[in-house]
């Protein structure tokens, strides 16, 4: 099954480094990302798993929860898991799914068999409170993914669920936007009180509304 935006995000239950996780039970009224690596002990998920649990209170100002997946079993996850404290300075602080039958992987299409015909890729998955997904992203194995972009992602789609803008190149949150060009300039004025800058019809660049 091949995700696309928009799709509701298959609900699971599937064991985990904190125990048995009903997805979208856990999930709650959060954003969530759901991330998977090829398997255990490998050296770029071994960084990557590090880098999420040192960027816990990043996610946690976004209101999204992390999960990662990989499909080794239980005992595996706990072994490899003193090794990310141990070499990465940060020990995992959110659930790591073990989806040694692969039922989650194939839910949600983690498996790309001209890649590795049992090993997942690094997908990533971003899900929004109404459980929808809203980034799906996919890195080939030897490719560590970047974690300030899925924040920025995040950031992006937070501030343009509610404002009548999008973000342009390389945005960061602070940066200035674009006016959604179905927006008539006579909207813009009432809904952009700091102003806009028209550098075409079609491209008004205001300050981020919410800063
Ligand atoms: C890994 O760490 O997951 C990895 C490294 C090299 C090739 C494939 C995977």
């Amino acid at each position: 099954m091949f995700l696309q935006l928009g799709d509701p995000a298959p609900d699971f239950t599937q064991e985990s480094t904190e125990g048995t996780i009903r997805f979208h039970e856990w999930l709650g009224d959060s954003w969530g990302v759901l991330f998977s690596h090829p398997a255990d002990f490998t050296p770029v998920c071994t960084t990557e798993l590090g880098m999420v649990a040192h960027l816990k209170d990043e996610f946690a100002k976004r209101k999204t929860k992390v999960i990662g997946l990989s499909v080794d079993p239980l005992d595996k996850h706990k072994g490899w898991a003193d090794d990310i404290a141990e070499t990465q300075g940060a020990r995992l602080n959110f659930p790591l799914l073990a989806d040694a039958d692969r039922s989650v992987s194939e839910l949600y299409g983690m498996i790309h068999p001209n890649a590795d015909s049992t090993a997942t890729v690094r997908s990533v998955f971003i899900i929004d409170p109404k459980k929808k997904v809203r980034l799906t992203l996919t890195y080939p194995a030897p490719t560590g993914r970047n974690f300030d972009e899925i924040l920025r992602v995040i950031d992006s789609l937070q501030l343009t669920e509610y404002e009548k803008v999008a973000t342009p190149v390389n945005w960061k949150d602070g940066d200035d936007v674009v006016i959604l060009p179905s927006i008539t300039n006579e909207e813009a004025d009432k809904m952009f009180p700091r102003g806009y800058k028209e550098l075409k019809p079609y491209l008004r660049m205001t300050p981020q509304p919410n800063k």
